[in-house]
């Protein structure tokens, strides 16, 4: 790792990477290389002859972060108005410095539209450890008048091949988060955005762009914006075959002003670049979540296995049935019961309480006391349910402040499940969101909150804005601000971020929250592509995976099989314990007890993707940490006797060391060359049967 600078050509030298551009004597900042090394004293050379014959329109593509000036017509990455009515940004190269430190080292190049008095500082950071750089851009206003940013992006990025890359984003909606389509990005642009509110259930904030690529080889260039709020990912390649995307906040009903003396950051996009395909893009994202992006309080402790009472009782909850949950919640081993919506206000169903967020007396007459106390004598801590952004018009919050609400006095308010957003922009608004979780916290004993946020926005008025078009911005920012000072004032406080399932699951949430609710869709199958599509970038210690009832689903899984697919995760358990069998209960319980056994080794172990639906009939995972290796195989709905079979190459592993395993009653020492170059021929039954293989390497 090391930053060097030498006639203002910059070289980021990441561990297997170099990262290269250089301010040219106009001033532009034009990127030179992303991808495998080269000589350092090689771009200049290079820079040096390119600078002399630069002439050509094809050239003028390779920008850093360029503005709307002069003959850029494509995607920009930044727009501002200045007060002369001049629309026009043209940045150019001042001054860089350079922060070293064992772990990172920092470059910040400053640029400047002169005769505005604007600069924007362009931060890109590197990590030891890490082919991964983290960019932003700080837009300083040093000049007497306002300044309007109409888009303000975190990073825009050259590729450097001219030939084509796919391009692979979600197309997904509530219950299908991260179903990745594939698209070859020819011709034109290609945009992923949101313009919800919240990252939402569509597309996600991310790219990755490859060629030639599968889990082991091919260069694939990826991206991920830290950021739970409108978004914009725009990837073209132009007419001579250059590809570039630009990532950052959506410029839809968006902007900011900049007053004399004032500032604005963007939001941090992580970019990272891998020669050996998709599994190694995975590995690195995962490890270096939990070691710089995730709240520091919990990254490095295991998730503990919790117990959600939603499934179960829905919004009728009680003292009684949540106390009846909790004991066989203990009896199979979870670590913390979780109780979901229901239990405040005037809370039967979805039609009332959002915003009453005072114990319902009727369903709990002592108060939450009495069951917290329950819970934690049976040895689990308690968690609730929180959705504080929000309020239902029948509730006591609305009747007495109609105006906390995003609205426009012209426009009838539209309700999505029967709720409105409040304005949390309003800092007595924002307060209120924190004093309520706040309050709660310090009367009882909750050391968790289930953060739930259920409709996207609409008449996004807020009279209380100088400039409106700010409050996706600040929306966000108040979110992470309340999260934050709850994590202070309550140290041992963990959040989990909900949004009707995985509507904000991303690295911003992750940035603020310990862990995400993937989706509300737990049917087995369709949650191995959602997990899929989540494990590309996202960690996976993050990814709540619940095992629910099996009568909610069209297919006949067996417990096998929806542990195994949920254990791939972090284990949580969702039916109704009080219909289950001592048998099944005790399932259960053996099942949580193998997975407190591997759940270092999946939460935070090397991960690899051996097989997927589409490719292979079988989806089957392998994480790899110290001495333990655990394989999942999921068998989906094919029943051809000749799909019974499957080669499964182990990966990860020791070539010289000997490993033990246990398959189909069979005990064998096998070396790692032999696991990962020969490998396994493997026997599952018919549809839906799973496995779970658990290697252990000898001392
Ligand atoms: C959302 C969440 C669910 C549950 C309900 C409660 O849909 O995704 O897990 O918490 O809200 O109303």
């Amino acid at each position: 790792m090391n930053i060097t600078e030498k006639n203002k050509v910059f070289i980021l030298e990441i561990e297997n990477t170099q990262y290269a551009f250089a301010a040219a004597d106009d001033g532009t900042l034009c990127h030179l290389h992303w991808g495998k090394k080269a000589q350092a004293e090689d771009f200049a050379a290079r820079f040096e002859a390119f600078e002399k014959g630069r002439n050509g329109l094809e050239e003028l593509s390779k920008t850093e972060y360029v503005g709307n000036s002069g003959q850029i017509f494509r995607p920009q990455a930044i727009i501002m108005n200045y007060a002369d009515r001049c629309r026009e940004t043209l940045l150019k190269y001042q001054d860089y410095s350079i922060t070293r430190s064992d772990a990172f080292q920092q470059l910040d190049i400053v640029l400047a539209d002169e005769p505005y008095n604007v600069f924007v500082t362009l931060s890109y950071t590197i990590y030891k450890g890490y082919d991964i750089i983290k960019r932003s851009a700080k837009i300083e206003n040093r000049s007497a008048d306002t300044v309007i940013i109409q888009k303000a992006a975190s990073a825009e990025i050259n590729l450097p091949s001219k030939n084509p890359y796919y391009s692979v984003n979600p197309n997904g909606s509530w219950g299908a988060e991260f179903v990745l389509e594939k698209t070859l990005v020819n011709n034109g642009t290609l945009t992923y955005e949101s313009n919800k509110g919240r990252s939402s259930h569509t597309n996600n904030p991310f790219f990755i762009l490859y060629q030639n690529a599968d889990e082991d080889i091919g260069d694939v260039y990826y991206g991920a914006l830290v950021w739970t709020g409108n978004f914009k990912t725009e990837i073209f390649r132009d007419w001579a075959g250059n590809t570039k995307a630009v990532i950052g906040l959506s410029d839809f009903d968006f902007s900011h002003t900049l007053h004399a003396g004032e500032s604005f950051e963007t939001p941090a996009a992580l970019i990272g670049f891998s020669s050996e395909g998709f599994g190694s893009m995975s590995n690195q994202m995962n490890a270096f979540s939990v070691e710089h992006i995730l709240p520091k309080r919990f990254a490095n402790e295991p998730l503990p296995v919790l117990y959600n009472s939603w499934e179960a009782t829905f919004f009728d909850v009680s003292d009684e049935g949540q106390q009846k949950l909790a004991e066989l919640a203990a009896r199979i081993g979870c670590e913390l019961f979780v109780m979901d919506d229901g239990w405040f206000g005037q809370r039967k169903d979805d039609h009332a309480g959002l915003g009453d967020w005072y114990v319902n007396k009727k369903k709990f007459p002592n108060g939450l006391k009495p069951l917290i106390d329950k819970v934690n004598s049976l040895g689990m801590k308690f968690g609730l349910w929180f959705e504080p952004e929000m309020v239902n018009p029948d509730s006591d919050l609305y009747r007495a402040h109609p105006d906390w609400i995003y609205h426009y006095d012209t426009r009838d308010r539209t309700q999505i499940r029967n709720q409105y957003i409040l304005n949390i922009t309003k800092p007595e608004v924002k307060e209120f969101a924190f004093e309520v979780m706040d309050k709660m916290l310090c009367e009882y004993n909750i050391e968790y909150i289930k953060w739930d946020m259920n409709r996207v926005f609409t008449e996004p008025g807020a009279e209380n804005l100088e400039n409106a078009q700010e409050l996706w911005y600040r929306h966000t920012m108040a979110v992470y601000e309340i999260a934050d000072r709850l994590k202070e004032k309550h140290p041992n406080l963990q959040l989990e971020c909900c949004s009707s399932g995985g509507g904000r699951a991303d690295l911003g949430a992750l940035s603020h929250f310990d862990m995400v609710w993937t989706s509300d869709n737990t049917d087995p199958v369709d949650r191995l592509e959602i997990q899929h599509g989540f494990s590309m970038l996202y960690p996976i210690k993050c990814m709540r995976a619940w095992v629910t009832d099996t009568n909610r689903y069209a297919r006949p899984y067996d417990w096998d099989f929806r542990f195994n697919v949920s254990m791939q995760g972090s284990l949580s358990i969702g039916g109704n314990l009080l219909n289950y069998s001592d048998k099944e209960l005790d399932i259960h319980r053996r099942y949580i007890a193998l997975y407190k056994q591997i759940r270092n080794t999946v939460q935070f172990g090397s991960f690899y993707r051996l097989a997927s639906f589409g490719n292979d009939g079988i989806y089957a995972t392998q994480y790899v940490r110290d001495s333990q290796s655990v394989l999942f195989l999921c068998k989906g709905v094919n029943t051809l006797y000749k799909d019974r079979y499957y080669h499964i190459k182990l990966k990860g592993l020791e070539e010289n060391a000997k490993y033990s395993i246990e398959y189909s009653g069979e005990k064998l020492q096998l070396s790692g060359a032999y696991l990962m170059n020969v490998g396994l021929d493997l026997e599952l039954g018919g549809t839906l049967d799973s496995e779970i293989i658990i290697l252990t390497k000898n001392s």
